[in-house]
């Protein structure tokens, strides 16, 4: 079900993935509430995120969760109530491929001092999953050299290179 708390549905993440979240942790969709659960203070292990209010939080939420096609989930450590790790599954529509979808993965995160426990693995293989459900005929994702065997280790492949343009007069604050 999906609760506006919750990003959403929890019933669509993978059952035989749970199982590799170790105790007192839990593996789900990101929730409105995980920003009090230092949400932003781990996705700033993987860039810069800037300054985020709280209610910039819940906007861009609200856009995320009304389009339907931003799978965030999060790996929480219930003992302290910190979020330890995150990745996104970004759904996107095609007209080719008989109108196929393909699955965007971003934002792959482990909290520093958390990571080497294979919560990255665990994040990439419940969002496969998500892209299995969502009917993705593929999966793909953008990440330096330095990152390759990670993802390898997680049974992607390198299938090319990444182009890239940055608009230069766009802010990294919101207007
Ligand atoms: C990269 C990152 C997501 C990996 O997550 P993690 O939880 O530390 O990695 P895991 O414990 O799940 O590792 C799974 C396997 O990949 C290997 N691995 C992890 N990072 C690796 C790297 N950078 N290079 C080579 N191997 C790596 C591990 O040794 C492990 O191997 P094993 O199966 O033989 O034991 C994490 O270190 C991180 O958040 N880094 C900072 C942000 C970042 O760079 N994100 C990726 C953006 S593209």
């Amino acid at each position: 079900m999906v609760s506006s708390n919750s990003l959403f549905d929890s019933s669509l993440m993978g059952t035989s993935v749970m199982s590799m979240v170790p105790e007192n942790h839990v593996m789900r969709p990101l929730e409105l509430t995980d920003y009090r659960k230092g949400y932003m203070e781990c996705l700033s292990n993987l860039t810069i995120v800037g300054d985020v209010s709280e209610q910039m939080f819940g906007e861009s939420f609200e856009d995320m969760q009304r389009s339907g096609n931003y799978l965030v989930i999060v790996i929480e450590d219930l003992s302290t109530q910190k979020i330890v790790a995150s990745g996104s599954l970004i759904v996107e529509q095609k007209f080719l491929r008989n109108c196929g979808r393909v699955g965007h993965i971003e934002d792959i995160v482990v909290a520093k001092g958390q990571q080497g426990k294979r919560f990255g693995f665990t994040i990439i293989k419940q969002l496969l999953e998500l892209a299995n459900v969502a009917g993705c005929y593929k999966s793909i994702l953008d990440c330096s050299l330095d990152n390759a065997p990670f993802y390898e280790k997680c049974g992607l492949e390198n299938k090319g290179v990444q182009m890239a343009v940055y608009a230069p007069n766009v802010s990294l604050k919101k207007a």
